[in-house]
């Protein structure tokens, strides 16, 4: 296989890399996957305008989220057990993301820690958190994100319980893998993996374990972790996270204009239209299909990001064209860093980058600021 040319070449490349329980933890969605399919078909439902002899010369895909400085407005997505596609993947792409000037969300379900994450980059970087029941261990994580200086608390609200996916009950997955026949028959077929793998000590959940009174060894992390997703989360408890933490915050997982005058009113900075990849309510409409009408009833109130599907440059266009003042990535640079590590993630970046460039262009605009509704030909989603 040649060079890498778009992000589908890049999951051609992780697939043979990543041992397939871990590939197969990115490339899956809750149940039927129908969500996770929607998110990305329904990109290719919204139809671009061609403009022609407009002067496309001085470029700029700069902008702002939130307030700060981004080359182009895309964030790396918060991914759990990132550190299992490639060793040390969270420093990897927390390191790409500083380089390329876009931020990086460090899962609270990462491999490498936020201390971990800290000692490696110069920049602040964001941080996502799951509220667990174990409140005390909430205020843990907000005050480690606080002394890492991160500039963003992205709260997760789409996980309260836990969607099925089918592939990583068949695969037997956990964090370091079990040594199953199976699973070492997996690693085997991929020796780079595993070289860089025993290169590391950043096997396991780092954010949690020694942060948990009674997680002392594995077996009483995983009971743990699967218990403490909380089902009585709301938005009171909301409200106690964004004055525990004093920052900037975003809540990401609103797939509902209801839900996003919720939002707008709770005092978060940000939303993101996300159904979590697809991985959760299976069925649930795709996110680029639910932005206008979100746009259309908080726009004016709270900016709003979006992520789910994003395969392209030509599709952040489309979502900041419907109203995204930004985008970010998941499976893209997961892909690009189980295929080739940090420069990989450097590679899904660059894709993007330059899609969106030529993109941008042959629609007749020179600069993030001109994108609007105005290079959008066809949209079957309008609110
Ligand atoms: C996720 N996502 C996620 N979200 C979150 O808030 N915390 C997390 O720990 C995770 N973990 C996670 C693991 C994997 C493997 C994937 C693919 C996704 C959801 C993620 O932040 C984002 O919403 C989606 O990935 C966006 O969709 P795309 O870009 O992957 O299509």
């Amino acid at each position: 296989m040649g060079a890498p040319l778009e992000i589908a070449d890049l999951k051609k490349m992780a697939k043979r890399r990543v041992p397939k329980l871990f590939f197969d933890y990115a490339d899956s969605g809750s149940y039927t996957e129908s969500t996770y399919r929607a998110n990305e078909s329904d990109f290719a439902k919204v139809k671009l305008r061609q403009r022609v002899l407009v002067d496309m010369t001085n470029r700029s895909l700069a902008t702002t989220m939130i307030g700060q400085d981004v080359s182009m407005p895309v964030a790396l997505a918060p991914t759990g057990l990132t550190g299992m596609q490639f060793a040390d993947g969270e420093m990897l792409a927390a390191k790409a993301a500083e380089e390329f000037g876009i931020p990086f969300t460090l899962s609270t379900m990462s491999i490498c820690s936020i201390e971990d994450v800290a000692s490696v980059t110069t920049k602040p970087f964001w941080f996502q958190l799951y509220v667990m029941r174990d409140r005390d261990f909430v205020l843990n994580l907000i005050e480690r994100a606080k002394a890492a200086k991160c500039s963003a608390l992205v709260l997760t609200a789409d996980l309260q319980i836990l969607g099925q996916r089918h592939k990583d009950i068949r695969n037997g997955l956990s964090a370091p893998p079990k040594l199953t026949p199976r699973h070492l028959m997996q690693m085997a077929m991929c020796p780079r993996w595993c070289w860089h793998m025993l290169q590391t000590e950043r096997r396991t959940f780092r954010n949690i374990h020694g942060h948990v009174k009674n997680v002392t060894d594995l077996s009483s992390l995983n009971v743990w972790t699967n218990e403490q997703f909380d089902p009585q989360l709301s938005w009171k408890d909301v409200e106690w996270i964004k004055e525990r933490w004093g920052g900037k915050l975003i809540i990401k997982g609103i797939l509902d204009a209801e839900d996003a005058v919720l939002a707008a009113q709770s005092g978060a900075d940000a939303i993101v239209v996300s159904n979590h990849g697809g991985r959760q309510l299976d069925g649930a409409l795709s996110t680029i299909s639910m932005l206008p009408r979100i746009v259309d009833a908080v726009g004016d109130r709270i900016e709003v990001h979006l992520d789910g599907g994003i395969r392209s440059g030509q599709d952040v266009l489309k979502a900041v064209a419907l109203g995204a003042k930004g985008t970010f990535i998941g499976r893209p640079f997961l892909y690009g860093l189980g295929a080739m590590g940090k420069p990989g993630v450097t590679k899904a970046l660059e894709i993007i980058r330059r899609e969106m460039d030529v993109t941008m262009a042959l629609c007749g605009k020179r600069e993030i600021g001109q994108i609007d509704g105005s290079i959008i030909a066809e949209n079957p989603f309008a609110a």
